[in-house]
């Protein structure tokens, strides 16, 4: 069967050359099937060959390559080698059923084309081809594309960082990293690409990945709401459903795609911190004198960044010597003053016979070649540059060992930008400002090495940011193994989780921007990236004061924050809008203070579970219909709710609740139940927030850095109301020990009449000081610690808390 080609599939095109408009082909029918361990191998009748069988009881994976013969199973993506998991075959008139252990099943429609559909357990339709448009490939230009059937409620979440509304349904999408300076809301595609989603159908999930790293689409819907369609420039259709378990949660659909393509390790605690940056501070003295201003302003932060003005012609891995003679006083100075620093490094190596990294580069044959060969050139920040191929294990193990020089002088994290890759326009290029378009990065035809699997640019453009923030964590984990790197990278694919932090680029400073944050932020979460954040205040110019001050809570509990700004904008240190501003936003960064042994026990949760610390509602009540489309309020881990002003001049802001837990307000202690909304008090210095009734969070008194945390006591702040068990996860706040038990976990739980404490030995962890009960009505009659009256007890009626001193860490209970 032949059809035209799809309009996504021609977009594809203008960037890939097409010689003839040959039309895809689809697959067929079913000629010869061969029964494997974990499913089948089909052969079809145009000459395809196809492959589909269970990586895990309740994950499939269905792959298709026109050409008959598969390529080598590796993928960028996958950490490791996929498993395969047993079926068993059924066989019928016209079609094959595979069953796995826990009861998915995938029926195999052999004729009159191929037709997948997967069930899950419960013998509920997961996903299923389209027979109206069956899978396909071109057999003149090498694209392939599928579709599946679509429900018109079906919601799709996730595709990495795209500008678009919280679900992506009838959406298209192009997966393409690109550099997209000031990037308009709707604009694609973006920064960072991953092929990978989570539909919500009534109240159950699944996920698909299209494991591709070459240039591809998704039709979410837009062109036929009926269905979606998706499909790449070449290479293999490989796609992995995820059924999520018997119960179909989202946490279960995530939990197996990370469990696939690697989970974000834990964060070192100084990471978690206040991040203040700027492109540039222009010389040490400057550094020095910001992070004095912290200290002597008495405003939290942990971490100030040097952009690329800190280099010496903007050559990587060098110093300025006018500007910053001497970086390892300067340094030690951020040290002595309990801060951290970040220093860029761009993967565009200036071409200059002078500089050493340069030379050395050449001499070990590690840069991106053309297609005739010779070393690849283009233009960035210092001129002429050439560009480690990051898909060479050659490559990144030298690019990775640069980090030698600035780690002993003292700089403690890296940002990894521009690498999408994102390089200038060539002087001569004739088309009028165009500065999003597609031709700001390398030729397609350059060559990469593709750790043993040489192709073009067209095959490895999207995995190469990815690959340099490998090379930058793996060269750090080598020269420091008892250290937890951060990494921060602007671009990525599918499994950049398992190296670096990500964050949203070239935002804008309007409230726009700043609504948008949470749609990008949370999108990005559920595509299992955990450790993400958005410029403070927007990069590309000045906010005004309300705004950033704004932006500044609506990012205090969002993984990564930083304030961060282009060359041209105004100064944005906390205390750069005034003395009214400054308290507010001092205490904005407090407030992250507080709560950060929380986040940080999230960050230890998802290594776990894949579950990131910020979420949008519908990921955590896939059930409740008024949470799906929520995009202006999200939750902080499970038991936080957050609902930031978005909107200039608002003072109070409408917030919904979501079904099936009450909620606190964390400022006067005022109820709400779930699946209700209210109109909230929201005035310039407060951020609406809410605990859910049940939960027990961490809370820590204000310390000006992470590095005087361990020797303040944690409160626990236990929410009045309905019984539930949290817990709190304590380490060294850095280094691998917690992963030799090096660590402990509390549990609190909330029964009818009180709290019970479980609190492993404290090897030198903050130790746990008091209890805050909030939300309640009045002051209880009597408080009781393991049976004995309380000595120390306050109840404070404005904000309907009840704080209780604990006189150790033996306490096993408390009543009330
Ligand atoms: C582009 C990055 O997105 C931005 O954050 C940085 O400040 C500039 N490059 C200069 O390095």
């Amino acid at each position: 069967m032949r059809f035209t080609p799809h309009i996504l599939a021609a977009a594809c095109a203008s960037i890939v050359p097409v010689h003839a408009a040959a039309a895809p082909h689809t697959v067929g029918a079913v000629v010869q099937t061969l029964p494997s361990d974990d499913g089948l191998d089909l052969r079809l009748s145009s000459g395809a060959r196809v492959h589909v069988g269970f990586v895990t009881a309740d994950v499939v994976r269905v792959r298709m390559t026109p050409g008959g013969r598969f390529a080598p199973d590796v993928s960028y993506a996958i950490a490791g080698t996929p498993p395969t998991s047993r079926a068993t075959l059924t066989t019928h008139e016209a079609s094959v059923e595979l069953r796995s252990a826990t009861g998915t099943r995938v029926v195999i429609g052999t004729r009159p084309e191929l037709a997948i559909s997967v069930y899950d357990g419960a013998g509920k339709l997961v996903v299923a081809d389209d027979p109206a448009r069956p899978m396909a490939f071109n057999p003149v230009d090498g694209t392939v594309e599928t579709s599946m059937r679509r429900d018109d409620y079906e919601l799709y979440y996730g595709f990495g960082e795209k500008t678009f509304p919280l679900s992506r349904h009838q959406q298209t999408m192009v997966m393409w990293n690109s550099d997209v300076p000031d990037y308009p809301a709707g604009h694609d595609p973006s920064y960072e690409s991953i092929p990978f989603f989570i539909a919500l159908h009534d109240g159950k999930s699944y996920g698909l990945f299209f494991d591709n790293t070459r240039r591809s689409w998704f039709d979410m819907g837009k062109t036929d709401p009926h269905r979606y369609s998706f499909g790449a420039a070449g290479g293999e259709l490989d796609y992995y459903v995820f059924t999520g378990g018997p119960a179909r949660t989202p946490a279960g659909v995530l939990r197996d795609y990370t469990a696939l393509t690697g989970r974000g390790a834990l964060p070192p605690l100084w990471a978690l911190g206040y991040q203040q940056s700027r492109w540039s501070y222009m010389t040490q003295e400057q550094v020095l004198d910001v992070a004095h201003e912290f200290r002597r302003r008495h405003i939290p932060a942990d971490v100030i960044y040097l952009d690329i003005d800190h280099m010496d012609g903007f050559r990587v891995f060098t110093w300025n010597p006018k500007t910053f003679p001497d970086p390892k006083t300067m340094l030690d100075r951020l040290h002595d003053a309990g801060f951290h620093a970040v220093t860029i490094v761009d993967p565009g190596i200036k071409f200059d016979e002078r500089y050493p990294i340069y030379r050395s580069g050449r001499e070990q044959g590690i840069y991106v070649r053309n297609a005739d060969g010779g070393e690849l050139h283009a233009k960035v920040w210092p001129g002429i540059c050439a560009f480690p191929d990051f898909t060479s294990p050659a490559a990144r193990a030298w690019f990775g060992s640069l980090y030698k020089a600035p780690l002993d002088l003292g700089v403690d994290g890296f940002w990894n930008d521009m690498n999408e890759p994102g390089v200038f326009a060539p002087d001569d290029f004739k088309q009028p400002d165009i500065s999003l378009g597609p031709h700001k990065t390398f030729p397609l035809d350059a060559r990469h090495a593709g750790d043993g699997i040489p192709g073009t640019h067209a095959q490895y453009h999207n995995v190469y940011g990815m690959q340099m923030a490998r090379a930058s964590f793996e060269g750090l984990r080598n020269l420091r193994p008892d250290k937890r790197p951060l990494v921060l990278t602007r671009a990525g694919f599918a499994g950049v989780q398992r190296y670096a932090a990500v964050w949203t680029g070239d935002n804008s400073p309007t409230w726009t921007h700043l609504a948008l944050t949470i749609p990008m932020l949370t999108n990005l979460s559920v595509s299992g990236v955990p450790f993400v954040g958005a410029d403070v205040g927007g990069f590309m110019g000045s906010p005004g004061a309300e705004l950033h001050t704004r932006w500044l809570q609506a990012a205090a509990l969002t993984p990564y924050f930083r304030t961060h700004s282009n060359d041209v904008s105004a100064p944005r240190e906390p205390w750069a809008f005034g003395a009214a501003y400054e308290r507010i936003d001092r205490a904005t960064i407090e407030l992250r203070y507080r709560l950060l042994p929380y986040l940080y026990t999230l960050f230890a949760d998802n290594e776990q579970s894949g579950t990131p610390p910020m979420r949008p509602l519908w990921f955590a009540y896939p059930g409740d219909a008024r949470a799906r489309l929520v995009d202006d309020q999200f939750l902080a881990g499970g038991d936080l709710l957050v609902a930031p002003v978005l909107h200039e001049g608002q003072t109070r802001r409408d917030v919904y609740f979501p079904q099936g837990d009450t909620w606190i307000d964390w400022w006067d202690g005022t109820r709400h139940a779930g699946g209700t909304a209210a109109q909230v008090a929201a005035p310039l210095d407060r951020l609406p927030l809410f605990i859910r009734a049940g939960a027990g969070v961490p809370v820590a008194p204000v310390v000006q850095n992470t590095g005087e945390m361990k020797n303040v006591p944690l409160t626990i702040a236990v929410a009045a109301g309905a019984g539930g068990t949290s817990h709190v996860f304590q380490d060294a706040g850095d280094g691998y020990g917690y992963r030799q038990g090096a660590s402990r976990t509390i549990t609190v739980t909330q029964d009818a009449h009180g709290v019970r404490l479980e609190m492993p030995p404290n090897r030198g962890y903050q130790r746990v000081g008091a209890i805050d009960i909030i939300g309640l009505a009045a002051a209880p009659a009597g408080v009781r610690i393991d049976g004995e009256p309380a000595r120390d007890v306050h109840f404070d009626a404005a904000t309907r808390r009840l704080r209780i001193a604990l006189p150790n860490e033996n306490v096993k209970r408390v009543e009330f």
